[in-house]
């Protein structure tokens, strides 16, 4: 266990989660980004997707919970400490413990640093590794992200894409983090470099205990990847529960919309369905309303509040009996099976 878990592990209450998001909202300017968030990412090995159309506020919320954007209100609270008034040290070592992917690994990258100096530069600055010990370190590392070591010679542009994307993992584990963001981390890659991109976080996180909140646009992904799945629209949780619940009886009219747009990964993509976007939320109301098969005028004046509806999946619509019934018609008006038959 880090240093991190030993010191942290004793002041997280019993039961907490690793990562607790409360009634997060992020303003930029006059805009509200994020509305009142709530997200849980238990200790490792644990995975929580962050589903939502690209501008729903999923970077917005990643950026927050690392201090690299303040808030307007609510609190984030990390291995049981209140993140926003961590200062010195202890904001230095929550800035370890919570290790962030971006989506572009050409731009997370450094041009002008060899891939294992790059590596070796997160140990520096976290005081690591000796400057002797460093480049073993760092070439053990890529080797554990699945590269050649040799390659830690190379400069960013002599890498591939998906290298890239490997070398800027391996400096995300390099400092031993307890939790890792994954902001579409796959996004950028083409779909076989993709897929093993994929199998490689299923893999550290077996073998290092890693607890990852996965952001994704592709359900798919999460799918396989996430314990936990949570659908951002617009800002705002709309549903968020078990991930096989959430894609086998998706109670929301968006996630349905969602579920039912979203090819199964290695399976051809079904012809029809569109996803609506994002239309501009008034701030009152359901943000989906104008795009929503079932809003009624409540809809459109007062957002509904996120409630149970059981098996830890919950939703927020005020109509969550005819979302039911609505996915029932959905899946069987349509020839595939709604639940893939692997399940
Ligand atoms: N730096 C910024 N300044 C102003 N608005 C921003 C900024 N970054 C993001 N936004 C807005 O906040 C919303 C959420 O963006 P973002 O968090 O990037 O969404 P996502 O990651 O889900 O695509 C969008 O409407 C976006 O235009
Ligand atoms: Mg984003």
């Amino acid at each position: 266990m880090s240093e991190a878990a030993a010191a942290g592990g004793a002041a997280r209450p019993e039961g907490g989660a690793l990562l607790e998001v409360r009634d997060l909202s992020v303003d930029y300017g006059p805009n509200r980004a994020v509305h009142h968030v709530d997200l849980d990412v238990p200790a490792g090995p644990y995975g929580v997707g962050l589903i939502g159309e690209s501008g729903s506020g999923k970077t917005t919320i990643a950026r927050a919970v690392l201090r690299l954007q303040p808030v307007a209100g609510g609190t984030v609270r990390f291995d049981g400490q209140d993140v926003g008034a961590l200062r010195g040290a202890a904001l230095r070592a929550y800035r370890r413990s919570l290790q962030i992917v971006f989506q572009d690994g050409d731009a997370a990258l450094d041009p002008r640093l060899r891939a294992g100096a790059s590596v070796g530069e997160a140990l520096r600055a976290h005081g690591l590794a000796s400057r002797a010990e460093r480049p073993a370190r760092a070439r053990a590392l890529l080797e554990q992200v699945g590269l050649d070591p040799d390659l830690a010679d190379r400069f960013p542009h002599q890498l591939s894409g998906g290298q890239r994307q490997r070398v800027v993992i391996a400096r995300a584990l390099a400092v031993d983090p307890l939790l890792v963001v994954l902001d579409e981390p796959t996004s950028a890659l083409d779909v076989t470099v993709q897929a093993r991109i994929l199998e490689l976080i299923r893999r550290l996180r077996d073998e290092r205990g890693l607890a990852y909140l996965l952001i994704s646009h592709n359900l798919a992904v999460v799918e396989r990847l996430c314990e936990d799945a949570i659908v951002l629209y617009a800002g705002r949780v709309v549903e968020r529960g078990p991930t096989h619940r959430v894609l086998a009886a998706p109670a929301h009219p968006y996630t349905q919309a969602l579920r039912l747009s979203v090819p199964e990964l290695g399976r051809p993509a079904p012809a029809r369905t569109t996803v609506p976007t994002a239309g501009v939320s008034s701030g009152r109301g359901c943000p989906f309303a104008p795009r929503c098969p079932l809003a009624l005028d409540r809809c459109r004046v007062e957002m509904p509040p996120l409630v149970e509806i059981g098996g830890g999946q919950a939703v927020a619509c005020h109509r969550p009996d005819d979302a039911a019934a609505l996915w029932r018609t959905r899946t069987a008006a349509d020839a595939s099976p709604a639940v893939p038959a692997h399940r």
